[in-house]
């Protein structure tokens, strides 16, 4: 089959579904600038369902003031290349952020807890926006099926919940962390890093590194094991944003930590703010 590009939420609800006919619908939502993280979840997609849906959008509803919403890098013509190479369908690439948000827009999804520490501590209203327009795909595409990455961890949680609370009939799936091969995490934002900078980049998997060996090597102590990456950051000389250990499923500080508990890392490089996180008792 080959692929169809839609650009309007008419559009992109109506190719949903008439591929719904056939059967299942998995659905990829990105923000584009593809890479193998965001293929191997169409792939995994494909696995699931005959049809899958990818929608390449940025969402400015999600971006804080000060980010990068403006300069945050786009590739469309590439990235239908991926998709059909990864073995998508259905592309809905709104032509503009008023096809999601027309004149008159209101309504939000506001998370709770989950969403309230790290990422959603750092930047207010970042969930608000992605919940709001997670929702939005899941309502126009009526997806069996959403494949979200594990790089985002905090963002899977909070969208597991929504589905949840919100009596959505999309089942949100959570994929491992795809790396480049001296471990650090794939990331269409590692396209702002300089060469030297690209060097330094692989301080977050070093500083995972450190706490999963001290981990293994019987340390439970999360305060201990949070100032090791902490340390291993800045001896790179990355501005550490957090390094903090939490439950994976409440997202709650544990007393101890166990091999389940996971670390959740954002640092600054420059003005590049690169995240990533795992659990303790993974060897990655
Ligand atoms: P984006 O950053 O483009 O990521 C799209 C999906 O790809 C997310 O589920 C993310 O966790 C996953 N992903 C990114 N890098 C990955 C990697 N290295 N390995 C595995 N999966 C990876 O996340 C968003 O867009 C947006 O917030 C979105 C959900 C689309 C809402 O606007």
């Amino acid at each position: 089959m080959a692929l169809a590009v839609v650009t309007t939420s008419h559009d992109f609800r109506r190719a949903c579904q008439e591929a719904r006919i056939e059967g299942e619908l998995a659905l990829v939502p990105t923000m584009g600038f593809l890479h193998a993280g965001h293929q191997s979840l169409i792939k995994a997609a494909a696995q699931r369902a005959p049809t899958v849906a990818v929608t390449i959008f940025v969402n400015p509803s999600q971006f804080g003031p000060n980010e990068d919403l403006s300069r945050y890098p786009r590739d469309l013509s590439g990235d239908l290349r991926k998709c059909e190479e990864a073995g998508a369908h259905v592309v809905f690439a709104p032509a503009s952020p008023a096809e999601v948000y027309p004149p008159g827009f209101q309504t939000w999804v506001e998370p709770g807890s989950l969403a309230a520490p790290m990422e959603g501590e750092k930047r207010p209203g970042h969930f608000r926006g992605v919940c709001t327009v997670v929702a939005k795909l899941f309502a126009l595409s009526r997806a069996d099926a959403a494949f979200f990455g594990e790089k985002d961890y905090q963002q899977l949680r909070v969208i597991q919940r929504m589905t949840l609370d919100l009596n959505l009939a999309t089942e949100v799936i959570g994929r491992p962390i795809v790396r480049e091969a001296d471990g650090l995490a794939m990331s269409s934002r590692n396209a702002y890093l300089s060469p030297d900078e690209r060097a330094k980049a692989t301080a977050l998997w070093k500083a995972l590194s450190a706490a999963r060996s001290a981990f293994k090597s019987g340390e439970t102590q999360v305060s201990r094991l949070e100032e090791l990456a902490r340390a291993a950051l800045e001896e790179s000389r990355l501005k550490v944003d957090f390094a903090e250990i939490r439950d994976p499923a409440e997202l709650q500080r544990p007393s101890r930590a166990d091999a389940a508990a996971r670390l959740f890392l954002a640092a600054f490089l420059g003005k590049t703010r690169l995240i990533d996180n795992g659990a303790l008792g993974e060897t990655g």
